[in-house]
């Protein structure tokens, strides 16, 4: 193809480029903007940084798919690397291969129905929890969802609930969640090494988690795997790599467990909290989800069996994800000298496919701000560009725990739409927070969970 000559985008400063801008106000508001004004393909510069938004799902495609080999986690990972190691979300070329044949036959859709029963439990537990609030109390949905998804998450993997231990691993995981995200947005980070009180901070709460894991592990180990079939750490700590018979080090077990525990449940309790505030807004759509589940369920909790029939519970989903992608951003590190459009891409760009803005691309998305469970309604989507709705990425780095989250969430629609419809408080805004690394409401969101008799 010919190639074009600079990329569109806005002029950056000298030294630090783009980044002051993005640093006050957020990326993505920022970017939304540029993006009417300079189209589907962006440049930018971060100090020394070359980095191009793209949006279009043909762009996705080249990179996720086709163009895959000159594309990596790179640079676009370094800032998480020190909490997770060469964890699956981290790890590029042989390892990350290796690691994905390992995990992968523990997340496909048959294997995840085995944590059916404790996604199950945790869901009751989260009933009690919501029939003992006190009448017309306003609770706050994002801290509730968390909650819930941080219990299934630890019922799943540990077999324990959470609040139990393993609150000690999510306090600190927070802890270190948030270094994470500030430096994310430093113009000159300081090394780890370096003893700020932030470093330490840091450091003190990952040899909390670490410690958490290597104990919970050798008790398993000691104890071996649970009667009861088991649990997500019995399968991580029996898996074996195919090809060549080997089981993980218990280094990369440990690097494996941190990153499916805080992949596995930020993002459910993000995407869970928007599909309820948007259903609130929504009585249209609350209805026919009603319908649905009095029709499909008949008064009985939800099973696993009942799952692929609750095809609008799925719909309503897929279009909150749609709208709120809590991994707006999927970013990558070109690893050759590329092409993306007809433009150049040198060999060290990062590269920044905007998920947010592809889900609403005009192009595949009539209308895109409004909430429309029916775009996903088979007749609706059939022809659609495989690559328009990508809240879980694509290609063959597509989200290990696509499948575990789906089914987790339409339970939990299911099981709580069932018994409780939720009211936004007077006031309360649907607002991104344009600074937070998944994409969480502004502000707290207040709702009223009101019974359905
Ligand atoms: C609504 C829920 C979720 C969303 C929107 C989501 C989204 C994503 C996205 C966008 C990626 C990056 C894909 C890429 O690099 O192109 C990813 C990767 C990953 N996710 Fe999820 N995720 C969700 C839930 C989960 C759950 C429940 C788990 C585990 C139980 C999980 C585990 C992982 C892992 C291990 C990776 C790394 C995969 C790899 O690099 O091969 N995720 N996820």
């Amino acid at each position: 193809m010919h190639e074009r000559a600079s990329l569109p985008g806005p002029r950056p400063l000298p030294i630090v480029g783009s980044l002051l801008e993005f640093r006050e106000h957020g990326l993505l508001p920022i970017y939304l903007g540029h993006w009417r004004r300079y189209g589907d393909v962006i440049g930018y510069r971060f100090g020394p940084q070359r980095a191009v938004a793209i949006v279009h799902p043909d762009h996705l495609r080249e990179v996720f798919i086709r163009r895959r080999a000159s594309y990596g986690k790179g640079l676009s990972v370094r800032n998480i690397r020190p909490l997770i190691g060469d964890g699956l979300f981290a790890a590029d070329g042989d390892l990350w291969q290796r690691q994905r044949r390992i995990l992968q036959p523990l997340f496909t859709v048959s294997a995840v129905r085995a944590y059916g029963a404790a996604m199950g439990e945790a869901i009751d537990a989260f009933i009690a929890r919501w029939l003992a609030l006190p009448p017309g109390e306003a609770v706050d949905l994002l801290p509730e969802m968390s909650h819930l998804a941080m219990d299934v998450i630890c019922r799943t993997m540990f077999g324990m609930a959470a609040g139990a231990e393993a609150g000690e691993l999510s306090a600190a995981v927070s802890e270190a969640f948030h270094w994470v995200g500030e430096r994310g947005v430093k113009l000159l980070p300081l090394p780890l090494r370096v003893p700020t009180p932030g470093n330490r901070a840091f450091l003190r709460a990952k040899a909390r988690i670490d410690r958490f894991i290597r104990r919970v592990i050798a008790e398993r180990r000691r104890r071996g795997p649970r009667a009861d079939g088991g649990d997500l750490l019995d399968r991580l700590l029996q898996a074996t790599d195919e090809e060549s018979g080997e089981r993980m080090l218990e280094e990369q077990v440990v690097n494996e467990v941190i990153t499916v525990f805080i992949a596995g449940h930020e993002t459910t309790a993000v995407t869970l909290t928007w599909a309820w505030l948007l259903l609130a807004g929504h009585r249209e759509v609350e209805a026919r989800l009603h319908a649905e589940l009095d029709a499909v369920l008949s008064g009985q909790p939800p099973t696993i069996e009942a799952v692929p029939k609750l095809v609008y519970t799925r719909q309503v989903i897929d279009e909150a994800l749609r709208l709120y992608p809590p991994v707006w951003l999927d970013p990558r590190e070109a690893f050759a000298d590329e092409e993306i459009a007809g433009y150049p891409i040198p060999k060290g760009t990062l590269i920044m496919p905007m998920l947010y803005a592809t889900h609403r691309h005009p192009e595949f998305w009539p209308d895109p701000e409004r909430f429309d469970p029916e775009r996903f309604s088979p007749e609706r989507a059939q022809g659609r560009h495989p690559l328009a709705h990508v809240p879980f990425g694509g290609g063959p780095r597509v989200c290990l725990g696509m499948a575990f989250a789906l089914q987790e969430m339409v339970l939990a629609v299911a099981a709580l739409g069932q018994r409780f419809r939720v009211r936004r408080a007077y006031g309360t805004l649907m607002d991104l927070d344009p600074k937070a690394g998944t994409l969480r409401p502004r502000w707290p969101s207040l709702v009223e969970v009101e019974r359905r008799e």
